[in-house]
């Protein structure tokens, strides 16, 4: 078992293969966090109860006394509002009093092999019961009835710890849950870095390091998604700590809605990390008996550097988050027709497009936006689900039966979640957008946003897809989402659950999810949001792929790629080669070959060159999937901290097979490129594909791969295939 229960101490223990975690039961049942860190053998460490060397005015129990024992400074497990200890707080709950002191105390614990899922939300899951084991800790608020269950699941062969909370209401009185958080950390010292994934639209998940500072710092969002602005992502690096050394915490919120990771340094020194749902416009209410789950963190810790991290959360999500059929079956390689046509195609024009398609070996086309309602421009038509026939007569099935007589499969794009003022549905349900009386809500796009928190609005949305879906043949959905939410409010809630809203669109958007992948489990599922606005573990829990940005520019893509890949794998990055761009097309491939790979672009306008060099992409592609999909990615040299180049290493899981590709940003004097590979088995003999040449894995990490003077020019790009003698 990966979790122990030291009986005399008090104590748990939780053991990952990179970590172990500490957590005691303190006097008065405090809960207290004794120790996240490096793998220890101990079940117990004394000393770590109490930091109180520099508390200011700090409170102290008076059962227990003013020995030194403060929740002020303690490392407290799950640190509540009010109760004397002043950091920002993982739980505050307002009781039928009206106050919303919280102060929960342990009274018991449960462990068990394997993991339950949370009712109607995505979380990470076992393939068997004994790849995790989970501890429930269950603890009181003797005095409202708050009772909360703290879930901690190790996956101990892989690193990964993961947690969440569910808040209870045992009293016989109605309270309001204000903050609930998913996971609290308190490590002992502040000596670390932060990073964050910021962005925006088009320059999504830009990788950004500062050291802490005293007070408050972390990632949010209240834009109703986890948005392109910041991720749901943090990461603490040790002072010092880069790719292959240093302690790292990583932490991801499986969660699509507003959130927030704050780490707070406080006058010791310390610093708490708490993770969640963002309070900010959030509040739910329960009534006697009822309870509120908070989504899923995932957590991990490695002394092997930030790139060990992200390998971690890479090999933790393509096993136990991606889900379904083409989670482990090979996806079609497709062209998309949006940067080809964008809203001006009809049938004879997809058809030509699957025509060329296919002679440069591609397997699937996708008709993006547009094929609906009256929809030739963002002006109007979502929510009319059913076919334009003026651009495609007849419908869907002749398109259909003719792309697939061509030998593609066919994908479909969708945007669920939102509304056309000019549009039939809005006609017919002036009231189903998010709005609040009185005000006339922000437009994005031209659009509103559909008010999926309703069961009635999303049983006529899925009616719509279902029509569609059951009734022809389609392989792929994209599911887009292209505009932030204001004007948050629901037709249907009251006065004094307002503040549910943001949440009830979540479950609602997770519902419409489940029952679409659970319904036609065999369609290929690809999540969008204005390219990545909404790039979060919940939805990789739905979609296998995700379209990482709506920027295809091989040279920006590289910062994109780079800042995505710190949590999220390779199989999950929408990456497409397009026209854009003046960069060549060897690049674009390169470049694109990370991710989930596809085109973007109108086949029938390559020139004959181009047109070879997609051909031999469409073969690498195929040559190069499983070690892409499956194997270790080795970030050699970030464009985040080299202005020239950027040079990654993909590694096959057996350590038989790598790829090197480097690309150049920006030119630099005709300076040699020695890069030491990692990841290799240091006995082993790898042959270079193309030269021949044999060299050892040692000689190759410690001497280094000489890249040439290939790949100097800007934009210039190369690939190197090594595969074992
Ligand atoms: C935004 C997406 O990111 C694009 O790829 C495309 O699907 C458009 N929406 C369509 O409106």
């Amino acid at each position: 078992m990966s979790i122990i229960y030291d009986a005399q101490n008090k104590t748990f223990k939780l053991d990952t293969k990179t970590s172990s975690y500490i957590i005691k039961v303190y006097d008065e049942n405090y809960l207290l966090n004794l120790y996240y860190g490096a793998p220890i053998p101990e079940t117990y460490i004394s000393g770590r109860e109490m930091r109180r060397p520099n508390a200011s005015f700090s409170l102290a129990n008076p059962v227990i006394g003013e020995h030194g024992f403060t929740p002020d400074t303690a490392p407290m497990e799950y640190g509540c509002n009010g109760a004397g200890d002043f950091r920002i707080s993982a739980l505050s709950v307002r009781n039928a009093n009206g106050d919303s002191v919280t102060d929960i105390r342990y009274v018991g614990h449960k462990i068990y092999a394997g993991k339950p899922q949370i009712p109607g939300q995505p979380s990470t899951y076992v393939n068997d019961a004994s790849e995790a084991d989970t501890l429930e800790i269950y603890a009181e608020d003797k005095v409202t009835g708050v009772r909360v269950t703290l879930y901690y699941t190790v996956f101990s062969t892989c690193g990964v710890m993961t947690r969440r909370a569910r808040v209870e209401n045992t009293s016989s009185c109605e309270c309001e849950i204000e903050r609930v958080f998913s996971l609290c950390v308190d490590l002992p010292t502040m000596d670390y870095d932060m990073i964050t994934l910021y962005g925006r639209h088009c320059r999504e998940r830009d990788a950004e390091r500062r050291p802490l500072a005293h007070g408050l710092q972390g990632a949010e969002s209240k834009r109703g998604v986890s948005s392109h602005a910041q991720n749901p992502f943090v990461a603490l690096a040790e002072h010092g700590a880069d790719e292959r050394h240093g302690d790292v915490y990583g932490f991801n919120l499986v969660y699509s809605g507003n959130f927030s990771a704050l780490a707070e340094c406080d006058f010791n020194g310390t610093t708490r990390l708490i993770m969640g749902i963002n309070p900010v416009d959030f509040g739910w209410k329960l009534a006697p008996g009822e309870y509120f789950d908070a989504p899923e963190a995932v957590m991990v810790f490695t002394e092997e550097g930030i790139g060990e991290m992200s390998r971690i959360f890479h090999r933790f999500y393509n096993s136990n988050l991606i889900r379904g059929r083409w989670k482990t079956e090979k996806r079609p390689l497709l062209i998309n027709s949006w940067e080809a046509a964008y809203f001006d195609f009809d049938t004879e024009k997809l058809v030509a497009f699957a025509k060329e398609a296919k002679k440069l070996g591609i397997e699937m086309l996708v008709m993006d936006d547009g094929w609906f309602g009256k929809r030739n421009d963002d002006t109007t038509s979502l929510g009319d689900w059913f076919v334009n026939e003026e651009k495609l007569p007849g419908g869907l099935a002749p398109l259909i039966e003719r792309v697939n007589a061509e030998g593609l499969k066919f994908g479909i794009w969708y945007e669920p979640e939102m509304i056309s003022p000019e549009s039939e549905l809005f006609k017919a349900h002036p009231d189903w957008h998010v709005h609040v009386d009185g005000r006339v809500p922000m437009l994005g796009r031209h659009q509103y946003v559909l008010d999926v928190s309703r069961e009635d609005v999303r049983e006529n949305i899925w009616q719509q897809m279902y029509e569609v879906l059951s009734r022809n043949k389609i392989d792929y959905i994209k599911w887009d989402f292209n505009r932030n939410i204001s004007d948050a409010g629901s037709a249907l809630l009251p006065a004094d659950r307002k503040k549910e809203f943001f949440h009830r669109f979540i479950l609602g958007t997770y519902d419409l999810m489940n029952r679409l992948v659970t319904t036609f489990p065999d369609i290929l599922f690809e999540n969008c949001s204005g390219g990545g606005g909404r790039f979060d573990p919940a939805m990789l829990y739905y979609s296998p792929q995700i379209w990482a940005s709506d920027n295809t520019d091989p040279i920006e893509r590289l910062y994109i790629q780079f800042g995505t890949s710190m949590c999220y794998p390779a199989s999950s990055m929408g990456a497409h080669v397009s026209a854009c761009s003046r960069t060549g097309y060897e690049t674009k491939g390169n470049v694109a070959l990370w991710g989930t790979f596809g085109y973007e672009l109108d086949p029938r306008k390559l020139t004959a060159e181009e047109a070879e060099i997609v051909k031999k992409q469409v073969a690498e592609y195929h040559d190069s999937y499983d070690l892409i999909h499956y194997g270790d990615l080795y970030r050699l040299v970030s464009p985040f901290d080299n202005p020239y180049r950027a040079i990654w290493q993909f590694v096959s899981p057996k350590k038989d097979r790598f790829m090197v590709t480097l690309v150049t940003m920006r030119r630099q004097a005709d300076k040699k490129v020695i890069v030491k590979l990692q990841g290799l088995d240091p006995d082993k003999r790898y042959r270079n594909e193309t030269t021949g040449e044999v060299c050892s894995g040692a000689w190759l990490m410690k001497a280094g791969l000489v890249l040439g003077y290939a790949a100097y020019e800007s934009g210039e790009s190369c690939v190197v295939y090594f595969s074992e003698v």
